[in-house]
């Protein structure tokens, strides 16, 4: 019998060893795993922490149920997957009566489930409708943004979500393009990327789409507006000696993550324990090349 969609696990955690060696450092521990996606991290944390007891969330229905599915039955009592935004934390863990928690993860960015399933449209490589949002409920889909915003508002997004460097050139093709005809698919866009930019860089290590893709996603789901806040805000849940962990894929992220740990340092409220960045080790990104730019940093209160 061929197994449901939402049974079969398809993204690899990264740094499992590294995140365990913060999380299970306290014996009995209430942790939120505030991105779930296909419940890597979670799963290794309770089977190596018996005492441990998570909250899973995350924003996609279907990294709930996978989550669910391969978690809720093996760690019964131990583990509650809600589909939640982890930007409204606080009022998540007041729903339960939870004040305070020991520790908190963050892995953002773009799960492999999303990004290997075509129809939901994160892929360069697949043809599938613009989609592109995390949440399926979210309000802008890529094809949106690119319907609706002026052409200035489009170079903004490519230059500072994407940080491409053909960011002018493109978001004019694109709004020559859709004068003609809107760009609703992946496709359509990688050629008229392609189309835009010089011919020596269509042939480089990286596809030529990769910036203007990871720039739209980070528009559709307004990942970096509130990340900063988010992180503060999570640092306000811990108990005394808890553990804030984010693991980032870009410099965007990880910009953000590194100054507002700095802030809270200077503050006085709490130790950065990662003073030299964490990053996979070589063989960690041979067996999962999507790792490779992950960068995990760790604040202390
Ligand atoms: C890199 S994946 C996490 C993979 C997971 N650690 C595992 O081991 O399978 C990131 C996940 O974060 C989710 N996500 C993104 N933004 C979110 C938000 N604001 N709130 C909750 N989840 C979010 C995505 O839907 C995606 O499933």
């Amino acid at each position: 019998m061929m197994s449901k969609l939402t049974d079969c696990v398809y993204h690899k955690p990264v740094m499992v060893k590294e995140v365990l060696s913060f999380v299970t450092e306290r014996k009995r521990n209430v942790v939120v795993d505030c991105t779930l996606g296909d419940g890597g991290h979670s799963w290794a944390i309770l089977a190596n922490s018996p005492d441990t007891f998570v909250f899973g969330i995350d924003v996609d229905d279907e990294a709930v149920t996978v989550a669910d599915n391969r978690l809720g039955s093996m760690f019964r009592g131990r583990f509650k997957a809600t589909k939640w935004d982890y930007r409204e934390l606080p009022r998540h863990l007041a729903r339960f009566a939870v004040p305070r928690v020991g520790a908190i993860l963050l892995d953002l960015g773009v799960s492999s489930r999303q990004l290997d399933q075509a129809h939901r449209g994160f892929s360069y490589w697949a043809e599938a409708p613009l989609d592109m949002r995390m949440n399926p409920a979210g309000a802008r889909t890529a094809r949106d943004i690119l319907a609706e915003s002026d052409e200035e508002e489009i170079e903004t997004i490519l230059r500072e979500y994407g940080e491409e460097r053909f960011a002018r050139r493109i978001a004019r093709a694109i709004v020559e393009r859709r004068a003609e005809r809107e760009i609703t698919t992946t496709i359509e866009l990688v050629e008229v990327v392609k189309g835009a930019i010089p011919a020596r860089a269509r042939h480089g290590t990286i596809h030529p789409a990769r910036k203007t893709f990871q720039a739209l996603r980070i528009a559709a789901n307004d990942e970096l507006s509130r990340l900063a806040g988010a992180l503060r805000e999570c640092f306000g849940l811990l108990e005394s000696e808890g553990v804030l962990l984010v693991i980032t894929y870009h410099s965007l992220e990880d910009r953000i993550a590194k100054r507002v740990f700095k802030e809270i340092q200077a503050g006085g409220l709490g130790t950065v324990r990662t003073r030299k960045v964490i990053r996979p080790s070589e063989g960690e990104v041979a067996g999962n090349p999507r790792s490779r730019s992950a960068k995990l940093r760790v604040i202390q209160s």
